[in-house]
């Protein structure tokens, strides 16, 4: 046979035309026979133009949500753009084959052809949730709902008195996740930051050993894994390729695999032994805001389980942490009037090439996260970093056109962070703080400084994410940016 194409999805097309004519087959079989040839993953959809009331889709390692209208049908990777004409939705298994026919409705098929269980759920997705709302963009709208995403996260599973939180994973799957002798967080992007947050969390108040991983690199390094561990697997989409090969590799080990999603019925809650949904509602925007604090609360919540279970915490403390945990949404409402302020700020910052976001504790990923969100909508470098490392070599980029955003809450670490600004303002950085109501030391250093409100400081990257959120979307919009959807990205990473 000869190529005609070298983009994969043409190829597949005439193999399927190949098989159809040299074996005189229908469609349905020679996609059967083509798929046993094919490797890597697919999510497709054929239409023969001889035969146009058919569709054959089928997936291997990609998603596919097949929408069933009144004598319609829809095809997604997932559903929310279905929800708009239906919300009965069939998510195909992996390796499996939808038949569809406009006479006959759906059948699904398995890659050899037996015919598989249909089962049709039901989705539960308001349409307002997908709609902007007024806003001028998805991304604003979702940094604006999160209080109201973080009280709907926490719904059910923090009780009205604010002091005690549970679990349904924790009252299902106790004695695996007490018995965890290890934790391993596996996580791509944002998610991954959600991650490092965890791995502080679950060390410091819980005592439990924990490692954070690309799921990219974790996947490819033969990593050791053993059934004693925990397997904690964060997704906004619940399709992300790295994360669910991650899974897989950890679930071939015997480790046991939790796992915090937020597209309800995605790959990666099938996957898993269990897990908890993060219930923040669909996020549109590519830069992940809303999923980002929804997944900080949840692994919060579970770290806050297991401290207790495991007494590695007093009960007091315990209590005060679930009723500060309570106080976030209203929390953020205050954050979240610092926009006024940072839409000011913002023109400032669009001349610059690079950036410097500097945080430590609890704020160092929190750091990583908000050179994440402007790197990925305005397409200005910037680089996260633990403030300590800068005299290890960053410090040599300092100078005046490089303005350094520095989260520098109190906390702990604070005196230290102090020093941190003080080196950076020495170099003539001009550096913007985030700091917490009430400090009056900052301002003598930093050029500009913005006010939040105090809490604990592992949950301060929920209250702090707002500005640097706000930040990365008003630099982007000054500079004309195409703020939900930036160039090279897709919401969901379905590929490796
Ligand atoms: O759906 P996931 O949480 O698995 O996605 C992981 C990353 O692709 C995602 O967080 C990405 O980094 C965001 N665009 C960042 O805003």
């Amino acid at each position: 046979m000869e190529f005609k194409s070298d983009t994969d999805t043409e190829v597949l097309v005439q193999l399927v035309e190949y098989i159809m004519v040299k074996k005189n087959l229908p469609l349905v079989e020679a996609v059967q026979v083509a798929l046993h040839q094919v490797i890597g993953a697919y999510a497709i959809a054929i239409i023969d133009k001889r035969d146009p009331r058919q569709i054959i889709a089928a997936r291997k390692q990609s998603p596919l949500v097949v929408g069933i209208g009144k004598d319609e049908f829809f095809l997604g990777s997932d559903a929310s753009p279905i929800i708009d004409y239906t919300d009965k939705v069939v998510y195909l298994e992996d390796g499996n084959i939808a038949v569809i026919r406009l006479d006959e409705g759906l059948k699904v098929i398995s890659i050899l052809g037996k015919e598989q269980e249909l089962k049709v759920k039901t989705v539960d997705i308001d349409l307002g949730q997908i709609e902007k709302g007024g806003y001028e963009h998805f991304m604003l709208k979702e940094i604006f709902e999160q209080p109201e995403c973080l009280m709907n996260c926490m719904r059910g599973r923090i009780n009205v008195e604010g002091n005690h939180v549970t679990l349904s994973a924790m009252i299902d799957y106790r004695q695996q996740l007490l018995g965890a002798k290890r934790i391993v967080i596996v996580a791509c992007g944002t998610s991954w930051h959600a991650g490092l947050i965890a791995g502080q969390l679950f060390e410091s108040l819980c005592r439990i050993p924990c490692e954070v991983e690309y799921a990219s690199e974790f996947r490819y390094r033969n990593p050791v894994v053993t059934k004693d561990d925990v397997v904690i697997a964060i997704s906004q989409s619940g399709e992300t390729a790295d994360t669910l090969a991650a899974i897989q590799l950890a679930k071939e080990q015997g480790a046991f695999i939790f796992g915090i999603c937020n597209a309800i019925g995605s790959s990666i809650p099938r996957a898993t032994n269990t897990g908890t949904y993060i219930h923040v509602g669909p996020e549109i925007g590519v830069a992940s805001t809303k999923a980002f604090t929804g997944q900080v609360t949840v692994l919060s919540m579970l770290a806050l389980c297991l401290a207790a279970e495991r007494k590695t915490i007093s009960e007091d403390l315990y209590k005060q942490m679930v009723k500060e945990l309570t106080q976030i949404p209203d929390k953020m409402e205050q954050a979240l009037k610092t926009n006024e302020q940072i839409e000011h700020l913002a023109p400032i910052f669009t001349y610059a090439k690079n950036c410097l976001y500097l945080g430590r504790g609890y704020n160092y990923p929190l750091a990583l996260e908000g050179a994440l969100k402007l790197k990925e909508i305005s397409y200005i470098h910037a680089e996260g970093y633990p403030a300590a490392e800068m005299k290890h070599g960053p410090i040599a980029l300092i100078d005046s056109e490089m303005p350094v955003f520095v989260i520098a809450t109190r906390d702990r670490l604070y005196e230290k962070v102090i020093s941190n600004i003080q080196e950076v303002r020495a170099r003539g950085g001009r550096v913007t703080a985030l700091v917490t109501e009430g400090d009056t030391q900052i301002q003598k250093f930093a050029d500009h400084v913005i006010t939040l409100p105090d809490t604990p400081e592992c949950f301060q990257p929920l209250i702090a994410s707002i500005p640097l959120q706000l930040l990365a979307y008003h630099i982007a919009v000054c500079k004309g940016k195409d703020v939900d959807r930036p160039r090279n990205l897709a919401k969901s990473v379905t590929v490796e």
